[in-house]
């Protein structure tokens, strides 16, 4: 056992982009040199690995399916908090193949004593995990995305299964279909977000909750770069080589930037935060007062 936080990566054995379910993917770019592609894949998934090994984490390596390239991104299989997996369901066929091999991934987690719990959710809700459910640590709740992907009624699903505060955010654009693309809460307490990937109501509710200093405005660019899909722990932010823009204002703010090179996955819509999955999040973590 560790006493680092535990976070899960899929390897990506099985990755490739051969079907488009956001506007971000792109198969026929994939198609052109999809050997060269998969050995980028390879090298990328290698260095993000290194990043949150440097980063303070326990990396947790899990194996994929064949016919299952998204596996890759376990954001979407579960959310997990206090010990307890509420699996993921997906919305789109291409990704509902994963929930078998998923299952059995947490099952053995649990058999090792990673994770106490696995919960499934039951059918006619969709729910895609810690990606359209993300802890907030210094606010103590999760901010669930609804919309693209996740059902407005999953986000009360979270709440009773997690006996906790879920407060939804609705995704208005196909581009932001994960709340992880365009949402990051920091330890800082600051919240890096898009504004225009937000309905005007959810806005209002991120603007009541988090004060005009700690929000973070990420533009476009910042965007495109998935460089808001970010992992985060302490003064640490894994994420895909950013821009100038974001480069400068978390150096301000005190965070160490690690830049990995993720294209192949971006070519499927991913970045750091969505190809991982922390498995120790507690809801007794200490809290670090955020001024209203
Ligand atoms: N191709 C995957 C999909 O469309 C990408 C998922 C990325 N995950 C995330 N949490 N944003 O479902």
């Amino acid at each position: 056992m560790t006493d680092r936080p535990t976070i899960l990566l899929v390897a990506p054995t099985f990755y490739d982009v051969s079907y488009s379910i956001n506007p971000w993917m792109d198969p026929d770019a994939w198609a052109r040199d999809p050997r060269g592609m998969h050995r980028h894949a390879m090298t990328s998934f290698q260095a993000l690995r290194d990043a949150l090994d440097a980063s303070g984490f326990a990396v947790e390596v899990a194996d994929g399916a064949p016919g299952q390239p998204d596996m890759v991104f376990p954001a979407n299989a579960a959310v997990v908090l206090d010990g307890k997996a509420v699996l993921a369901r997906f919305r789109y066929p291409q990704r509902r193949g994963e929930e078998a091999p998923f299952e059995a991934i947490f099952e053995g987690l649990r058999a090792r004593g990673l994770i106490d719990s696995v919960v499934t959710l039951p059918e006619g809700c969709f729910q895609e995990g810690a990606g359209d459910c993300i802890w907030d640590v210094q606010r103590g709740h999760f901010w669930a995305g609804f919309g693209p992907r996740s059902s407005r009624e999953a986000a009360d699903a979270m709440s009773s299964h997690f006996g906790q505060e879920v407060v939804a955010l609705e995704l208005a654009t196909a581009q932001s279909y994960h709340l992880d693309v365009c949402f990051c809460p920091l330890a800082g307490g600051e919240v890096l977000y898009y504004p225009p990937a937000f309905s005007e109501a959810s806005l209002q509710v991120i603007r009541a909750r988090v004060p005009a200093g700690l929000r973070i405005e990420a533009s476009v660019d910042d965007l495109r770069h998935f460089s808001v899909n970010a992992v985060n722990l302490d003064d640490h932010v894994v994420m895909t080589s950013t821009t100038p823009h974001l480069r400068a204002e978390l150096g301000q703010r005190g965070y160490r930037l690690h830049e990995v090179d993720l294209s192949p996955f971006m070519l499927s819509g991913g970045g750091a935060y969505c190809m991982t999955l922390r498995l120790d999040r507690s809801s007794m973590a200490a809290r670090r007062a955020v001024a209203a």
